[in-house]
């Protein structure tokens, strides 16, 4: 074993959350400019330890319930490097909030698999990749489409379809995304588990949410392919109502997307799996300034601005 590193960045999905689980398509961007890191060191002493900005602790240890994910990913890669009994210390540094929607999880499984990889010198393919993250997401949330992954490990915006579709997607050639945080945690599989039991207690009632939201994906593909900004900023609106009618918005989401629109957002709404966590608001490049600012007046902990990369 070497020293080896590996990256990933925050995941935003543009539209198409929830629905994406069943199988109708989303479109998520990797954001570059809040990434995650790691980098792990082989240990002579046969420990084995985890240090980062979210949870510091020793692997064998287990009590750390969020992390349980990632210490089984662990487990599982050295058993495939026929390393089990190898000591090291890796470092996770995360510029990522955890547990707001912005795929920290995710990023950190795709991280830590890149980084051992690249310790015993091994070529990792994306498919490769995307199943060895579905593991620890799996443990934690359960029943992951992919998604978060998917867009962690990416360069480029992604057009998302589970099982089948995985590409890259222009995005607008103006405008600008900006994502605020509620600070408030959103936990991915109580969300997720809470429109699995509506769809199983009422299918007639939110079925058809899952379904619309499917089909405002696909009209958000045709927005972006015309650079229609407006029209794309209308389907933002129609995702969050489909959002909020499943019951995965909260009253905090509501109060910013409602600032961000009254303040001339072109479309405004939860990401991520919601009920806490970021929203996301869609505006021209010269309304943004005023509409930050009604954000943070309106108790957003942080807002960041995403610009589109137009190549
Ligand atoms: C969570 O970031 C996105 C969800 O659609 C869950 C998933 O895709 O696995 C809510």
């Amino acid at each position: 074993m070497e020293i080896g590193t590996g990256k990933s960045y925050a995941k935003i999905i543009l539209i198409g959350e929830h629905a994406v689980v069943y199988g109708e398509p989303a479109i998520a961007l990797p954001v570059k400019s809040i990434g995650l890191s790691a980098r792990v060191a082989p240990l002579p002493d046969g420990r084995q330890e985890v240090t980062s900005a979210f949870f510091t602790g020793d692997l064998n240890a287990g009590q750390l319930t969020n992390f349980a994910g990632i210490a089984m990913l662990i487990r599982r890669l050295l058993v495939f490097f026929d390393a089990s009994k190898q000591g090291f210390h890796l470092t996770i540094t995360s510029a990522l909030p955890s547990e707001r929607g912005m795929g920290s999880s995710a990023a950190t499984a795709v991280a830590v698999v890149r980084a051992f990889y690249d310790a015993f010198q091994t070529p990792l393919t994306r498919t490769a990749l995307l199943n060895w993250a579905d593991i620890s997401e799996k443990a934690l949330h359960g029943n992951p489409s992919g998604l978060d992954a998917a867009t962690a490990s990416a360069e480029k915006p992604q057009w998302f379809v589970r099982g089948k579709s995985l590409r890259s997607i222009m995005m607008p050639r103006n405008g600008v995304l900006l994502i605020a945080d509620t600070g408030i945690a959103g936990q991915t599989k109580v969300a997720v588990d809470l429109v699995a039991q509506k769809l199983k207690q009422a299918p007639k009632v939110y079925r058809p949410l899952i379904t619309d939201i499917g089909t405002a994906v696909r009209q958000a593909a045709l927005a972006l392919a015309q650079d229609d900004i407006i029209m794309l900023g209308q389907l933002l609106n129609r995702d969050q109502a489909d959002l909020a009618a499943l019951g995965v918005s909260s009253p905090e989401l509501d109060r910013l997307i409602n600032v961000a629109i009254d303040h001339g957002a072109y479309g405004a709404k939860l990401t991520g799996s919601g009920m806490g966590g970021c929203m996301i608001a869609l505006a021209a490049e010269d309304q943004a300034p005023t509409i930050i600012q009604a954000l943070k007046a309106a108790n957003a902990v942080k807002v960041w601005e995403y610009h589109f990369e137009t190549k």
